[in-house]
């Protein structure tokens, strides 16, 4: 078995009602005075934002407000929100909604802690994060993972660049789970969200590392395969509490790196996505499933064996040498990625094809023009990158 580390130190509160023990955990934790998070309308039109209000009120705990955070969470308002925390000495961060409201909520962590450092030189890599407060989030949408993940990613949208920060100042110290509140998540957004679950645990099932840690490919392997089986419940029946749940926890267990011990990220995928987002706004597990048949054709003759062994221990398919299986392989995730309704290649996810000016700025900023490499399965430079989204364009 190869070596790991791993540790993942979010208190999770799964099941019905989750929320209620809002309050109850934030006192347990010692948190005295929150900044609640919130997106546009779904928290306060569902009733969950004045739920939670009303238990800190009747708790005692003091709390600030800041909404209005857009999928593909801004720059802008994480400073706004800094600016808040401050203020209003703020001690814990609290979500509420989905990956962008969470994604704010450590970023306005990260600049609250660090008053004399503006907040996006973290994630340019500028200046190294040292220290943050804690963060915890009430889970409304099943995608991004962020409730458990070391990750945060944010998008400057004055210089269209979107960036992810790694760091386990990123990893919240509670989430509050509880699928029922998932029930009003747009079908779009279930769909994208499912999928982007799904590519988490795929950005670390085909990476560099050819040793096999069993347990961590059977994990890997089972959570796809549920993730399937439960969207194809759920995009019927969106109130199914099974299936939703197992969206839910699968959407957490994707991104905790548990589908990753022994193994690493590969992430290329998620990068390429990243700019499409960055330059069009497009909804992130979306970006993915439009450009990872390209991504997988390009890259899978480096480890046909590979491709094959997921075609087979996912789709149960059998027959023919490897370099069939893993095509069939590739094929059958496509069309589950059409089942339902993602896109699967560019002019799908926008549209219109890109031009050969925007493939090649996508590329080089991806890239950081052509200084660094995505991914490691096969470390992609700029003219790979390019290759990808041309074979994505059509
Ligand atoms: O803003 P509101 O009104 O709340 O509407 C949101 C938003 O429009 C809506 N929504 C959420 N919960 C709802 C609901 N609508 C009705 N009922 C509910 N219960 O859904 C829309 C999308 O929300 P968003 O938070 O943007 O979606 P998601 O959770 O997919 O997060 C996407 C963001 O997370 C990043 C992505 O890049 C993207 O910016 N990621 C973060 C990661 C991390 N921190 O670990 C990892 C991921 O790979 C990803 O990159
Ligand atoms: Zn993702």
């Amino acid at each position: 078995m190869q070596s790991f580390t791993y540790q993942c130190p979010t208190k999770i509160i799964f099941g019905r009602g989750a929320e209620d023990k809002v309050a109850e955990e934030l006192r347990a934790f010692g948190a005295k005075s929150i900044l609640l998070v919130y997106g546009g309308a779904s928290a306060k039109k569902s009733g969950l934002l004045p739920k939670i209000e009303r238990q800190l009120t009747e708790n005692g705990i003091m709390f600030q407000v800041i909404g209005g955070v857009k999928p593909n969470p801004r720059l802008s308002l994480v400073r706004e929100g800094v600016r808040t925390a401050i203020s209003a000495h703020s001690d814990f961060i609290l979500a509420i909604g989905g990956g962008s409201v969470i994604d704010t909520a450590k970023a306005i962590a990260h600049g609250a802690a660090n008053p004399d450092t503006d907040v996006w030189d973290f994630w340019t890599g500028r200046k190294p994060l040292t220290k943050s407060m804690p963060i915890g989030s009430v889970l409304t949408l099943s995608a991004a993972g962020s409730e458990t993940s070391d990750s945060a990613v944010i998008t400057d949208e004055e210089n269209q660049r979107k960036l992810g920060l790694n760091t386990p100042f990123n990893r919240p110290a509670l989430a509050f789970m509880n699928p029922e509140l998932t029930y009003t998540v747009p079908k779009k957004q279930l769909t994208a969200g499912a999928c982007d679950i799904l590519m988490h645990t795929l950005e670390r099932y085909f990476t560099s590392v050819k040793a096999t840690n069993l347990l961590t490919d059977r994990v890997a392997e089972s959570l796809i395969k549920t993730v399937m089986e439960s969207l194809a419940v759920a995009v019927k029946n969106q109130q199914d509490y099974d299936a939703m749940s197992e969206i839910m926890w699968a959407g957490s267990v994707s991104h905790t790196n548990f589908t990753e011990l022994g193994r690493m990220k590969d992430f290329s995928c998620h990068k390429l996505g990243h700019e499409l987002s960055a330059m069009f706004d497009s909804t992130h597990g979306e970006t993915l499933t439009a450009v990872w048949p390209s991504w997988a054709k390009y890259v899978y003759q480096d480890d046909p064996a590979r491709f094959a062994h997921f075609a087979k221990a996912v789709f149960g398919l059998t027959g023919g040498s490897d370099k069939e299986l893993a095509e069939k392989g590739i094929a059958a995730l496509t069309d589950f990625f059409r089942s339902v309704d993602m896109p699967v290649n560019i002019p799908e996810l926008l549209g219109r094809p890109l031009t050969e000016s925007e493939i090649e700025t996508l590329a080089d900023r991806g890239t950081a023009g052509d200084t660094k490499k995505l991914g490691n399965f096969h470390p992609l430079g700029k003219k790979e990158a390019m290759d990808i989204y041309t074979l994505a364009n059509s």
